[in-house]
């Protein structure tokens, strides 16, 4: 049986290290903050917005949402954008995605500061990854390596397959873990829609990183044993629970865990990870603007 790759013990022990860092900043008269914006009330990312805004409260990092209509113009949040710039108390900052279609997402990520940009998302901080530049990174991305690394899974040498090549996710992290650093030096495939013959690629992976974005879409055979699954999806699919809905992962969970080394679960995984990472960019980010 599978070893658990539990995202949710890891993030407990990375935040209390951040919890110190947090500390520390706090004694020398810099109260780290992030401040999250939201735009409309899709239920999802207020369920996300508030666990982000809970989590950096307990390590002692001041946050704000600020909520906004769904009829929101972009010239009216790319205002609100200016002023959390600059606001020198204000240190992390991120704009909750999806976005009303009235608003273009790619307009709003170049709007955000660069040296605020706690989710990685501004051009010039992608591509700053791209070439090996200290940035944002991701914090997806960051979680999936750290999760790796933390179990004793060294990406070095491994051939990892990504399934998915979104912009949060799949992109990202394909150029973390090409790069010749530690930590990363991997041989990565990236795999996605116009891709064929999909399941002989993933039978080659070492590590195989799912984040396709449909519950269960990788199946038991399209693996190979001792393979190494992180599994990014977060998926609601209908049961007869009291909810009405379970979560479920872009992996199919018990056949996969039958022959894999390792495997990260849903929920549990890369999500509490996700978080912690979005809370270390932010002490990284008061840390620089503190600096100035
Ligand atoms: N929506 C889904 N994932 C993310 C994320 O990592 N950051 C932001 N801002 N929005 C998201």
């Amino acid at each position: 049986m599978a070893i658990i790759i539990s995202g949710k013990k890891l993030a407990a022990e990375i935040q209390e290290e951040l919890k110190i860092e947090a500390g520390i900043l706090r004694e020398s008269g810099c109260v780290p903050s992030l401040t999250v914006v939201l735009v409309g009330e899709d239920p999802a990312s207020q369920i996300y917005v508030r666990a982000k805004t809970n989590a950096a409260e307990r390590l002692g990092i001041r946050s704000q949402t600020i909520r906004l209509p769904v009829d929101t113009t972009e010239k009216e949040l790319l205002e609100v954008l200016d002023r959390l710039n600059n606001d020198p108390a204000l240190h992390g900052i991120l704009v909750q995605l999806p976005l009303p279609t009235q608003i273009d997402p790619l307009r709003v990520t170049y709007s955000v500061s660069l040296d605020k940009d706690v989710d990685g998302f501004h051009p010039v901080n992608r591509g700053k990854l791209v070439a090996g530049e200290k940035s944002f990174v991701p914090c997806t991305p960051l979680a999936v390596q750290q999760m790796l690394l933390r179990s004793g899974f060294d990406p070095d040498g491994q051939h990892v397959v990504i399934v998915g090549r979104s912009m949060i996710v799949g992109t990202p992290l394909a150029s973390m873990l090409t790069q010749k650093a530690p930590g990363a030096n991997a041989t990565v495939t990236v795999c996605h829609t116009g891709t064929r013959h999909l399941a002989d690629l993933t039978r080659q992976a070492d590590i195989l990183i799912a984040a396709v974005g449909r519950p269960e879409a990788i199946k038991g055979n399209m693996v190979k044993d001792g393979v190494v699954v992180i599994d990014v999806g977060v998926n609601r699919v209908e049961d007869t629970s009291e909810k009405g809905y379970k979560l479920v992962g872009d992996v199919a969970f018990d056949e996969i865990a039958e022959k894999a080394k390792a495997i990260s679960p849903v929920p549990g995984g890369v999500g509490p990870m996700t978080i912690t990472m979005l809370l270390k960019n932010t002490i990284f980010a008061a840390k620089n603007l503190s600096r100035q």
